[in-house]
């Protein structure tokens, strides 16, 4: 059965352009972005790497390690990174997994066989420090991602993970957030010290806590 979101992902080993990895010691106690793309020397990859580069230190104030894959080889990977250093003035900060055996990709169902039996699909799963899944979005290969989203996420899940609120539609950081309806308006009022709008009673409006 492919993984849903709540399972705790399972661990593998696998050559990266950083060397050999250990997926669970990699992680360490961070959120891990793990993503794949079709193919190496592809153009949409290319930039997708370049961007996902360009983010670091959004990734390292959000405490998260980013993590790449394709069914290529290291070979074929450390040629391409010149390309990327090239093409999108960036040079790759982050491992790039050589998954030439398929086996990450097998593991995590990166391989959607209608879609194309030899590639993987444009996967993202976003997996928690307890190892959790807590997001996948799936892209077919000639559509590159918007990784500011994949951030947005990251952002949303970190807030209602410390806090008993959820976010609206198009919330982005600052913006305001819901008090979750599990949450009774006498415990609210020690929670959102500075009060809320209740539209109904089962949407009440918050400024994002601190
Ligand atoms: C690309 O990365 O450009 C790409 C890869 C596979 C199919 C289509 C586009």
């Amino acid at each position: 059965m492919p993984l849903q979101l709540g399972d705790v992902v399972p661990n593998f080993t696998q050559d990266s352009t950083e060397g050999p990895i250990d997926f669970y010691d990699y992680a360490g106690n961070d959120w891990v972005i793990l993503f794949s793309h079709p193919k190496d020397y592809t153009p949409v990859c290319t930039t997708e790497l370049g961007a996902v580069a360009k983010l670091k230190g959004e990734f390292e104030a959000r405490g998260v390690k980013v993590l790449g894959l394709s069914v290529d080889s290291l070979a074929s990977h450390e040629g391409w990174l010149k390309d990327i250093e090239e093409t999108q003035n960036v040079a790759l900060n982050f491992p790039l997994l050589a998954d030439e055996d398929r086996k990450v990709a097998n593991l995590y169902n990166m391989i959607h066989p209608n879609e194309d039996n030899v590639f993987t699909v444009r996967s993202v799963f976003i997996i928690d420090p307890g190892k959790k899944l807590r997001l996948t979005i799936t892209y077919p290969a000639p559509t590159g991602r918007n990784f500011n989203e994949i951030l947005r996420v990251v952002d949303a899940l970190q807030l209602t993970d410390r806090n008993k609120v959820a976010t609206p539609v198009n919330w982005k950081q600052g913006d305001d957030v819901i008090i979750l309806p599990s949450v009774s308006d006498e415990d609210a009022k020690g929670m959102f010290p500075s009060g809320w709008k209740a539209h109904k009673p089962y949407l009440r409006v918050t400024a994002q806590p601190k």
